[in-house]
């Protein structure tokens, strides 16, 4: 490098014309005017034109440049000429008109384009992650990344929050997800898990006397992946002593307030409105409701239960319910989008969906016959039905029913272009079960971890009742998606004690997964709580992103494998050997 640049590509403007500069970057676009070169010059910050004119030192050179070159040129700023600014740069004013250049390196044509729309393939892009990283957008979600972890990191210090680092090699103590193993070679047959969250050190710092702590921290997770998912993500982890439910929201609507204003230039409600979880399942048939639109659930169950539809009334007879949803102007469906719509919900597991277009006061159905007028008119009046709406309705088990009415809801809503753009709807999701029940496992599990605390009234209820007793534990929720959980923990050996053996943990296990934690909950655990911010999904949010791989920078595909450096791999048999492995046959 002959040369310091003395400007980044994104800096110069007006003030400095007729100033020397020396700009390095790579070859956007190269186009020859009559005699005249014209490079885009690209780096992170922004776009300068050069001009490389054929009495130029540098015009020789200039001519073998190709996309991607890294280049310096060192000019002189000028004005563009009248009516040639673009107002689309940043430096749209000026052009730089160089008189050297230095050709830093060459490159070979990149297998995805760099500037302009991307059309490659995700798996192209993820294979070249490194030239996918310089494409502008993605630039821009990185800048978001990182500069809302700055925001956070501020805001965290100013609120007294301690950044500690927890382990990353721990003990496996599977609960939820399935761990990640590292076998140890010291230890020949042991091993370590990498840790789902920091869950019990954070709780053990409280004990420490780290009144409030946070780190913005890597979790790993043996799932099943989908969009929002990654098997290591990154999570704002938090934990505060001497605190309830209301410090915690305060602090943390403080947190997403701040995030929001500076980097979108939002101002958020405030509060921010809680959402009962038996609401939220009631209204929207899912625990983290989307309130960008309306279209919620209506209950018609009581409407109907006398009703001479059978489907209907039997259905509320054994117990169940019938409820639908109102579809605004949705009286224009074509018999085909009905059908495709009623096929949809079947796949889904519905036994059927009935559809009614209001006309009028009226109902464009056969199956008006089956009701009385005062009977549609009670319908119509508790879905806040009006001309031209249609209604869908779905009868059977409220486990059933709702979940669908609820995907059923967002599928039109996504359709028919309902949710509005720019739009930012938070909401607390309060009052969970402690307990769900797990088929498969055929026991209790904990609807959020193990060390989530009852609310002191149905304390009693933990081994007679455990269905009915409710957490103290919150989500967050934004745009219909989970990007915070946590709760009150239980500081209480004797309690926790019980929590395990509501979960079928016994006293055998429990001691041998959560030995530490319970023996360390005897000397002095001040009551405690906290949450974890999904720091992945938040960005990708704020970002307008529609996958979270878009706002990481080297993630894993949706099979948890990168494609570019191809792990996961096998290893060589002396590296097993070495941890005292070996691997099935057929494996
Ligand atoms: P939880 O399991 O709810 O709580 O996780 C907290 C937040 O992390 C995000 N998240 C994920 N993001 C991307 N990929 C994943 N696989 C993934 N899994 C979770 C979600 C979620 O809201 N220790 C507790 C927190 C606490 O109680 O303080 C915990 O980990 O946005
Ligand atoms: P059937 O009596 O099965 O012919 O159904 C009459 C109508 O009711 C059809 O449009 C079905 O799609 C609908 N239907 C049947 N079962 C249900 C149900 N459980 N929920 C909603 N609609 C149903």
């Amino acid at each position: 490098m002959k040369w310091k640049r003395t400007h980044t590509c994104g800096e110069l403007t007006g003030k400095q014309k007729s100033q020397t500069a020396i700009l390095m970057g790579w070859v956007d676009r190269r186009r020859d005017h009559g005699g005249l070169i014209f490079i885009d010059l690209r780096d992170r910050y922004g776009v300068t034109q050069i001009q490389i004119n054929p009495a130029s030192a540098a015009y020789e050179e200039a001519k073998k440049l190709r996309n991607e070159y890294v280049v310096a040129f060192k000019g002189i700023v000028e004005g563009r000429p009248e009516g040639m600014t673009n107002v689309k740069l940043k430096t749209g004013e000026i052009e730089l008109i160089a008189n050297e250049i230095e050709i830093l390196n060459t490159s070979e044509t990149p297998p995805i384009p760099i500037s302009g729309d991307i059309n490659a393939s995700e798996d192209l892009r993820l294979k070249y992650r490194y030239l996918d990283l310089r494409r502008p957008d993605m630039q821009k979600n990185m800048f978001i990344r990182h500069k809302a972890a700055q925001i956070v990191r501020n805001y965290l210090d100013e609120n007294k929050f301690l950044e500690i680092e927890t382990p990353y090699l721990m003990k496996s103590t599977p609960e939820g997800a399935r761990d990640f193993l590292v076998p140890s070679r010291v230890w020949k047959g042991k091993f370590y898990a990498l840790p789902q969250s920091p869950q019990q050190y954070k709780q053990l710092l409280m004990v420490s006397g780290y009144d409030r702590y946070f780190q913005i921290v890597r979790c790993f997770r043996d799932e099943d992946l989908r969009a929002d998912r990654q098997p290591e993500f990154t999570q704002i982890d938090m934990e505060l002593s001497f605190i309830d439910e209301e410090d915690i929201f305060k602090i943390m609507e403080g947190l997403i307030a701040r995030v929001m204003k500076e980097i979108l230039g939002i101002t958020i409600p405030s509060p921010i409105q809680r959402i009962p979880y038996k609401t939220a399942m009631e209204k929207y048939g899912i625990d983290r409701p989307d309130l960008r639109f309306g279209m919620e659930i209506n209950n018609i169950s009581s409407l109907v239960e006398h009703c001479e539809f059978n489907v209907f009334s039997q259905t509320v007879k054994a117990g169940h319910v019938v409820a639908g949803i109102c579809v605004p102007g949705g009286g224009k469906f074509s018999r085909k989008q009905i059908d495709d719509l009623t096929s949809w919900t079947k796949e889904q597991g519905a036994k059927g969906l009935v559809a009614i277009k209001v006309k009028g006061d009226d109902w464009d159905s056969t199956l008006d016959k089956f009701f009385s007028d005062e009977q549609r008119k009670q319908i119509v009046k508790t879905c806040s039905a009006q001309d031209g709406d249609l209604l869908l309705f779905v009868a059977d088990v409220k486990k059933v029913a709702l979940p669908l009415l609820g995907d059923l809801r967002l599928k039109i809503a996504r359709e028919q272009n309902m949710i509005p753009a720019d739009t930012y709807k938070l909401a607390w999701v309060v009052d969970f079960p402690l307990f769900e029940y797990s088929a498969e496992e055929g026991r209790w599990v904990a609807c959020h971890h193990p060390f989530t605390s009852p609310i002191p009234a149905d304390e009693h209820k933990l081994l007679t009742d455990p269905e009915h007793v409710t957490a103290r534990a919150y989500d967050l929720v934004l745009n219909g998606m989970e990007i915070a959980g946590g709760s009150i923990r239980i500081a209480n050996a004797e309690l926790q004690a019980q929590m395990f053996t509501a979960l079928g943990i016994s006293d055998q296990e429990a001691q041998s997964k959560f030995g530490f934690l319970m023996e360390a909950f005897k000397y002095g655990a001040p009551p405690h709580g906290g949450i974890a911010f999904g720091f992945d999904r938040m960005i990708m949010i704020l970002a307008g992103c529609s996958s979270i791989r878009d706002v990481i920078a080297f993630p894993k595909t949706a099979t948890a494998s990168s494609l570019m450096d191809g792990s996961p791999s096998t290893v060589k048999s002396e590296q097993l050997l070495e941890l005292g492995l070996r691997l099935y046959e057929g494996i």
